[in-house]
Parts: C-alpha cells; sequence; structure tokens
C-alpha cells in the first residue's frame, strides 16, 4: 500500500481505540488524511479528537455503517484509499443482556461496508477484530491465527461471523483485505464500562469493586497506542487476505489487575468484592504475535506497569470527561447540535 499521500475512511473513529489511531496517523503522517464515519453511541465521543478541530486533514460524518446507502454516497463523494473498521458494539456483558444490537452492527454493518469497499474499488479494507474469536484457553498455550474459532459470547460470536465476511470478501470477490486479532486494551479514553476504567472510576469514588467469579480469569493487555501502531503496519504492509494476532505479553488475572489498582489509588484490598461470575466467561486469553512481530517488525513499547501507571493518572485528572460520558451529557449535546444543523 501506497505509504504517501494516504486518505483513510475510518469506522468508528470516535471511541476508544479508534480515536487512538486517528490521533496516531496524523500526528505520524502530515501528508494522510482521515474521514471519520461514526454514529456516535453511547461509547463515541468526539471529545476523544479534540485536538483534531480545526486541522483540515481531519472530517467527520456522523452515520450508521448499517446504511448501505449512506456509506456509498460517502465512499463515492470521498474517495478514500483504505477503509480501517472499528466500529462495532463492543462490551461483553451488553451482549449477553442484548444481543440483537451487536449482530445488527458488526454482522451486518461490516457487511454493508465490505459492500461499500468492493463497489468503490477500495486499494486495501481492514478489520478490526479481537481474540475473543478464539475462545478460552487452558492454563497453557496461546492464541495463534490458525487457532480454530470458538467464540463464546454473542460480541464474540458477531465478530467472528464479521471476520468470515472478511474471508468471503477476499476469496469471492478479489477484495484487498486484513483482519487483525487484539489483545485486551487499555489507556486513556476508554469508556469506563470495561475492567480497568471502571474499577479506577468506582475506586475513585470510594465504591468496592466487583471482580467477576474467582478473579483468576487472565487478560493479555495492551496500550491501545501500541495497538495503533500495529494497524497501521498492517495497513501499509500487510498481506491481503492474511490474519494478523496482535497482543501485548502482559498476562495478568483480574485479581492482579484490581490489586494494582487499589494501590494505585491508596485503597485497601477490601475494597475488592466477589460477585457472581459472567455467564460464559473465558477463562484466559494469550495471544501469539510471532506473525506480525517477524513479518511485520511489530512490537509493543509501552511497558505494563507504566502504561497502567499513567492511565490511572489520566482519569485522575480528566474526571469531567468520564463524568460527562457516564451521565450521557456528551450524546445529548452532539444530537441537539446536529439537530440544529438539519443532520441526523
Ligand atoms: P468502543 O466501544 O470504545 O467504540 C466503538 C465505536 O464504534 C464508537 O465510537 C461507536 O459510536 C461506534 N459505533 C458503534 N456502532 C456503530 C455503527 N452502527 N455505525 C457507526 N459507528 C458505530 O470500542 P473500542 O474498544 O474502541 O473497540 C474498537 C474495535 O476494536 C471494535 O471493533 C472491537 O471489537 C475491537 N477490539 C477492541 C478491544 C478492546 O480491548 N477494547 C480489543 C480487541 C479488539
Ligand atoms: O480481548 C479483547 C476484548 O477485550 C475486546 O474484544 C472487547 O471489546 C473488550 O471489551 C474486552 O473484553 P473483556 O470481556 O475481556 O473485557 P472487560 O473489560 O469487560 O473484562 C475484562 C475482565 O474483567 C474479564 O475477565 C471480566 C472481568 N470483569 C469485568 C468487569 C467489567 C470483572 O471481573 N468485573 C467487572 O466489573
Amino acid at each position: 500500500m501506497k505509504e504517501n499521500g494516504l486518505k483513510l475512511l475510518v469506522a468508528g473513529g470516535a471511541g476508544f481505540i479508534g480515536s487512538s489511531f486517528i490521533r496516531h496517523v496524523l500526528g505520524a503522517h502530515g501528508d494522510w488524511r482521515v474521514v471519520n464515519i461514526d454514529k456516535l453511541t453511547y461509547a463515541g465521543n468526539l471529545a476523544n479528537l479534540a485536538g483534531l478541530q480545526g486541522d483540515e486533514r481531519y472530517g467527520f460524518f456522523r452515520a450508521d455503517i448499517c446504511d448501505a446507502v449512506r456509506m456509498d454516497e460517502i465512499v463515492a463523494a470521498e474517495k478514500p484509499d483504505a477503509i480501517v473498521n472499528f466500529a462495532a458494539e463492543t462490551h461483553v456483558d451488553r451482549s449477553i443482556s442484548d444481543p440483537s444490537l451487536f449482530l445488527r452492527t458488526n454482522v451486518l454493518g461490516t457487511q454493508v461496508l465490505l459492500e461499500a469497499a468492493r463497489k468503490g474499488g477500495i486499494a486495501r479494507y481492514v478489520q478490526i477484530s479481537t481474540d475473543e474469536v478464539y475462545g478460552s484457553l487452558g492454563p497453557q498455550g496461546k492464541f495463534t491465527e490458525e487457532s480454530p474459532l470458538r467464540p463464546n459470547s454473542p460480541y464474540a460470536a458477531s465478530k467472528t461471523s464479521a471476520d468470515l465476511l472478511v474471508r468471503a470478501w477476499c476469496k469471492t470477490y478479489g477484495l484487498s483485505a486484513i483482519v487483525t486479532r487484539c489483545s485486551n486494551n487499555y489507556g486513556p479514553f476508554q469508556f469506563p464500562e470495561k475492567l480497568i476504567p471502571f474499577f479506577i472510576t468506582l475506586l475513585r469514588e470510594n465504591k468496592p469493586v466487583p471482580v467477576y467469579g474467582d478473579g483468576m480469569n487472565v487478560r493479555d493487555w495492551i496500550h491501545a497506542d501500541d495497538h495503533s501502531r500495529a494497524i497501521e503496519a498492517v495497513l501499509l504492509r500487510g498481506r491481503p487476505g492474511e490474519i494478523y494476532n496482535i497482543g501485548g505479553g502482559n498476562e495478568r488475572t483480574n485479581i492482579e489487575i484490581t490489586k494494582l489498582l487499589l494501590s494505585a489509588l491508596g485503597k485497601p484490598d477490601s475494597q475488592m468484592k466477589f460477585v457472581p461470575d459472567r455467564p460464559g466467561h473465558d477463562r484466559r486469553y494469550a495471544i501469539d504475535d510471532t506473525k506480525v512481530r517477524k513479518e511485520l517488525g511489530v512490537i509493543p513499547l509501552v511497558p505494563f506497569e507504566e502504561g497502567l501507571r499513567d492511565t490511572v493518572r489520566w482519569y485522575l485528572e480528566n474526571e469531567p470527561w468520564w463524568r460527562g460520558v457516564q451521565s450521557g451529557e456528551y450524546l445529548k449535546f452532539y444530537d441537539q447540535w446536529y439537530s440544529q444543523q438539519g443532520r441526523t
């Protein structure tokens, strides 16, 4: 893929990782442009990209990736070189209580974007997927790109289905598409429903933190900025039709994470409360990222303890951001603003 003067269409760029990716690529490449398409669900927040206001290289459309007419129009008008799809419903617990939206956005929305890419003759499509498609590991071993697909939650099943659609669009239509599968991300701007920001914000209010089951489930943590750098490498140098695992190499039990957060916020261990387990709770994720390291030279740069310390500090220093997203005030503001513009 050419590197000079690239124009990207990023779907879901107002969320946690999509906004990290946009900030990264526009920071690293002075001649790149980004068109961000985001529905602005509860998880999408343009404040995550406030630093780009007035930057002529950045544009935004509030749009739903399931809206085929709109996607085709935007692709035809903007003529991007590549599409990177972050847009998704992403929280496992929400997928357990209401799966339908996950199937709509994550499966149908991906199909709509793939079609828009195909019809628009887009040179590269990157689907941001997850290690959850592989299911759960025992105490040993790691997920490779060849591991069987065994999703256990409605969220994971919807992401797996999307990955299979990408494969079909490659094989059948010759679309130049690539899938990335990353482990658990952490960092600034993550919606405070996910483990790390949820617990930081609860502890900030001196509330107990709910650890599911026995707390011995293991996740492999990576800073969102390392994930963004890896996606950039895949976009530019990845091989069409391939899958690339991305991981942080930082396996921690949930109890370990909780104790690190309790200590960082100066709280006693007694604030950790064990609660009933998440149904279908995957026991362990661990990523073998040999392929992306060897083929594309991707290595995570942020040491976990340092990244976690900085993340805690960010949440403490940005209380208005997380209080705003908890109350949904930022969405009311955008709804009002858009209706004044005569847009939906
Ligand atoms: P997020 O929930 O923070 O953001 C999702 C974004 O998608 C939001 O801005 C939301 O408004 C937008 N969106 C949702 N439905 C949409 C629709 N129908 N049309 C347009 N936009 C829509 O999610 P995230 O944590 O940043 O995850 C981004 C991607 O990375 C997802 O595809 C997710 O599956 C994947 N991923 C996440 C992690 C993680 O740990 N968070 C790890 C691996 C992969
Ligand atoms: O592995 C990648 C995935 O990581 C992404 O695809 C998902 O979009 C992202 O949400 C994340 O999924 P998890 O389910 O692993 O993340 P979550 O932050 O919800 O939970 C992390 C672990 O912490 C998990 O074992 C469940 C546990 N947990 C979570 C919450 C919110 C608790 O024990 N208590 C909680 O309150």
